[in-house]
């Protein structure tokens, strides 16, 4: 009886196309279930985790009839009851790209609409690789983030659950790190200096130390000392681990390209960052506008302000404004802006978007990491007069769902 369909039933399912968020899109009677730890066209035995009014959500306890492509976890740490971290482990990481692109294309269908869609040259985007020639998946993440549990150890969140489990590896954190919590977890309870229940976020630096720095609820306890070497191109950030910095090492450079591609400064430009974080977006606007022209960098977090001031203090064009971007285009004086930059949190730009076009941007670059919160802007972006005049997507976070995109506006 799929009716039923209750939390901790199982059923077994052919399931089909991948979807946001990583699962398996499959039916069953009336219900609509969404399978993860599945790949497409895979028959599966599945137990459902939650439900959401005929929808349900489940996870694949056994596979039967298994796509040919899937392989062993390279992680130990993977799987169902096990580290909740990456959710793709079982795909080769050229086939977690396929459905990133795929992801990418029905979200631009569905939330962007027909009209958006139709301006992307679909055959020609591909999400591309971080490491290409080095395909592994591993080995990348420059921050971690996790929570101490009762004993003092690092520990992560459970798949599927907000229960804390102490995992003996991490594969996806670059060496330096890596090794840090291996560690931390070998040695006696409490070595990570961090009281139970405490958050606690991670930088690697390029020298390969680390910055660590305990958190009190959702503010960081300020620690002058532990600051980690980042750098892009010529330039140099030394940045506290409660800050926001892109978690791959290749993206910052990455989205830097991007930008600058899409944006083409000129000298005697005034371009606004908005979501500016220590200001990677600033810097190089910065220099391209030159001294006579100007960047307005809006962010609202005081450690990232902080960042931003000591490294972009060469940079007299670059202003900080350390506020909310809402209530800072509220009553904003900034001269009109050639182009803007934004590189909003997940939910994307939304309500921001009407007052940003009242200000006729020529070029809007959006820089964003949830493809639906994207389509969605682009579909609002393009009724407000704007047409999306390039898109790409980097594969910036191996062995999940997650991408990241940069996308062109132009007026
Ligand atoms: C995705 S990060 C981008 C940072 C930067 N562009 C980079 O690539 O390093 C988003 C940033 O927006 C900031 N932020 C979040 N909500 C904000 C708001 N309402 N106004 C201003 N900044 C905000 C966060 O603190 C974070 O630094």
């Amino acid at each position: 009886m799929t009716d039923a369909l209750a939390v901790g039933d199982e059923l077994v399912i052919t399931v089909g196309q991948m979807v946001h968020g990583g699962h398996c899109i499959g039916h069953a009677g009336e219900h609509t279930v969404f399978v993860r730890y599945a790949m497409p066209g895979e028959r599966v035995r599945a137990r459902i985790d939650r439900r959401k009014g005929s929808v349900r959500f489940a996870s694949a306890v056994d596979v039967l009839e298994a796509d040919p492509q899937r392989v062993t976890p390279p992680c130990g740490s993977f799987g169902l009851g096990a580290c909740g971290g990456c959710e793709w482990q079982f795909a080769p990481v050229s086939v977690q790209r396929t459905w990133k692109r795929m992801v990418l294309e029905d979200a631009f269908r569905r939330q962007g609409g027909s009209r958006v869609a139709a301006q992307v040259d679909w055959t020609g985007l591909s999400v591309e690789s971080m490491e290409p020639g080095l395909e592994s998946g591993l080995g990348w993440r420059t921050r971690a983030r996790w929570r101490s549990d009762s004993a003092g150890r690092p520990a992560f969140r459970r798949a599927g659950s907000h229960d804390l489990i102490a995992i003996p590896d991490c594969a996806v954190l670059v060496p330096a790190l890596r090794s840090a919590l291996r560690s931390a977890l070998r040695a006696t309870p409490g070595a990570l200096d961090a009281p139970p229940g405490r958050d606690v976020v991670a930088q690697a630096g390029l020298d390969g130390r680390l910055a660590i720095q305990v958190q009190e609820g959702t503010d960081c306890v300020p620690d002058s000392t532990q600051r980690a070497t980042v750098s892009v191109r010529n330039r140099t950030w030394r940045v506290q681990p409660g800050a926001f910095w892109q978690a791959h090492q290749g993206l910052p450079d990455a989205l830097v390209d991007a930008v600058l591609e899409f944006a083409q400064p000129a000298a005697g430009q005034c371009w606004w960052d908005l979501y500016s974080g220590v200001g990677l977006f600033s810097a190089f606007l910065g220099d391209a506008v030159g001294a006579t022209g100007s960047v307005h960098a809006v962010e609202s977090s005081p450690q990232a302000d902080r960042m931003a001031r000591r490294s972009l203090h060469d940079l007299p064009q670059v202003h900080l404004h350390k506020q909310r971007v809402e209530e800072w285009l509220d009553g904003s004086s900034a001269p009109r802006p050639h182009g803007v930059v934004a590189d909003p949190p997940r939910r994307g730009l939304g309500t921001v978007i009407t007052p940003l076009v009242a200000n006729a941007p020529e070029r809007i670059i959006l820089v964003a990491c949830d493809p639906v919160a994207l389509a969605r802007d682009a579909r609002l972006l393009v009724e407000a007069g704007y047409r999306l005049g390039g898109l790409r997507a980097f594969d910036a976070f191996p062995m999940t769902h997650h991408l990241e995109c940069v996308a062109l506006f132009t007026c």
